[in-house]
């Protein structure tokens, strides 16, 4: 790893491309436009509004996260991506209709000349999804090396300093790993034999570590989550991220639920339920789909509450998660959770949520910010998992011993010690003793 002025500036210009270009997409791309031309401000993201403070509390010093550690300016990114069909930016916003006509028409020429490339996709993970613009091609190791060519193709025709890519296409059927995603040699030949349990995803992700291009997964698939990926993230010292973008009902689960074991109040049951009606939403319709996103939900929970530590509090809840598809509410999702505690002498008490949320306003932030991160480590030299980012994961990647740490206090606690570290900056450790010390 490189600190303080080894880390290499964030000169020239970052591609971002993108897996995906439905709602997540498209609202990222419209927004960072609507901003760089002035019209909106970056609400929700870390690395253009956070501050981060550096040393005593009586230093008064605390600036901007992007005037402490060198990352791309919003001017100097530059988009694109992949998708099924064949709609350009504008097209595919509209589609989606998170945004308002009012904030589509002022970047309407800007969002039309955003095309996608066509993707890879297999019926047998994306059931509810029918493509019409995909490379016709068989063998899964031609389909990787296609994308390989895409991503330098791109790089050439733009100019780019440096290239990431986050993965926000639909969410991929449930598949555990296999004896094929063991070792990178058994991943290359399960490519070129067109194994099963190889998904599109993994095909991008690969595709984008042989490119050395960082990849971050904002979908619950398995992808880079695998050993034989991570062996190749090792050997080219590439950034992995994921998974599963923190937004909605996970949001809340991870702010609320530390705030509970902190005060050791206990948990007999906790009742989620969603209504939405989007694209991604009718993925999730299909049973295969849902059961990826919900292992990526229930884990947080456990991973918070620790029932082995504190049996009695925790020991015994109930924990249920549900999604439907809801059509006519289309991006605007409904999260309720119905949350049953106890308190002192085993009273119950309850609380109720019901956060009227707009998903992919919640995640284009999130993307902004892991784009840009994924990129300063990159130029950081920090290959392999970054769990320093799993402030923006419903499922962080971590360290194959380690339990992934879901507490979004601690979460932006380790995220911003690690910049410090990287600006070798002394740790906040919010002791403060030395304030009351004689
Ligand atoms: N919106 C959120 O708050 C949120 C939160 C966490 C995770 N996610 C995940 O992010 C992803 C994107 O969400 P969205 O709301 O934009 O969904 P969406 O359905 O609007 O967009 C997904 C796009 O991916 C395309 N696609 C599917 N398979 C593809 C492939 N193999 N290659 C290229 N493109 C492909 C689809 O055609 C679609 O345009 C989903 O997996 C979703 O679960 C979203």
């Amino acid at each position: 790893m490189l600190r303080g002025d080894k880390i290499a500036k964030a000169k020239g210009k970052l591609g971002v491309l993108l897996p995906g270009m439905g709602a997540v997409t498209t609202t990222f791309i419209a927004g960072v436009e609507s901003i760089r031309k002035g019209l909106h401000k970056p609400f929700g993201s870390l690395t253009q509004l956070g501050t981060i403070r550096l040393g005593k509390r009586t230093d008064k010093s605390a600036p901007f996260i992007k005037d402490f550690v060198s990352i791309t300016d919003l001017s100097d990114i530059v988009f694109g991506g992949w998708d099924i069909f064949e709609d350009d930016m504008y097209a595919a916003s509209k589609n989606s209709s998170v945004l308002k006509p009012e904030d589509l028409e002022p970047i309407k020429d800007f969002l039309s000349s955003i095309h996608p490339m066509k993707a890879v996709f297999d019926q047998k993970y994306v059931k509810n999804l029918k493509p019409v613009w995909f490379k016709d091609l068989d063998n899964k190791y031609d389909l990787a090396e296609a994308l390989r060519q895409d991503i330098r193709d791109f790089k050439e025709k733009n100019g780019l300093a440096r290239v990431v890519i986050v993965w926000a296409a639909s969410t991929e059927a449930f598949i555990k790993v296999g004896d094929v995603h063991q070792t990178l040699e058994s991943f290359e030949q399960g490519m070129k034999d067109n194994h099963d349990d190889i998904a599109p995803s993994m095909l991008y992700a690969w595709a984008a570590l042989k490119e050395k291009v960082p990849f971050a997964n904002g979908a619950p698939n398995l992808t880079t989550d695998i050993p034989a990926l991570y062996e190749l993230a090792d050997i080219n010292n590439v950034p992995l991220s994921g998974k599963d973008f923190k937004t909605g009902q996970t949001l809340m689960k991870t702010i609320v639920a530390p705030g509970l074991k902190a005060r050791l109040l206990g948990l007999n049951g906790w009742f989620s339920t969603n209504i939405l009606g989007n694209r991604d939403g009718e993925v999730l319709d299909d049973p295969a789909s849902f059961k990826t996103k919900e292992e990526s939900k229930l884990s947080v929970l456990e991973h918070i509450l620790q029932p082995d530590i504190y049996p009695d509090l925790y020991g015994n809840f109930y924990h249920k998660v549900r999604i439907n598809y809801y059509p006519p509410r289309g991006d605007d999702k409904e999260g309720w959770d119905s949350i049953d505690i106890f308190g002192w002498m085993g009273y119950p008490m309850q609380i109720k949520i019901d956060f009227l949320c707009r998903d992919s306003i919640l995640a284009a932030p999130i993307l902004l910010d892991l784009a840009l991160f994924m990129d300063l480590a990159s130029r950081a030299d920090m290959g392999g998992i970054q769990e320093w980012l799993s402030f923006y994961f419903k499922s962080p990647m971590v360290a194959p011993e380690l339990n992934p740490e879901h507490d979004l206090f601690i979460q932006q606690a380790k995220l911003k010690n690690t910049l410090r570290y990287m600006m070798e900056e002394e740790q906040v450790t919010h002791l403060g003793i030395e304030y009351y010390e004689k």
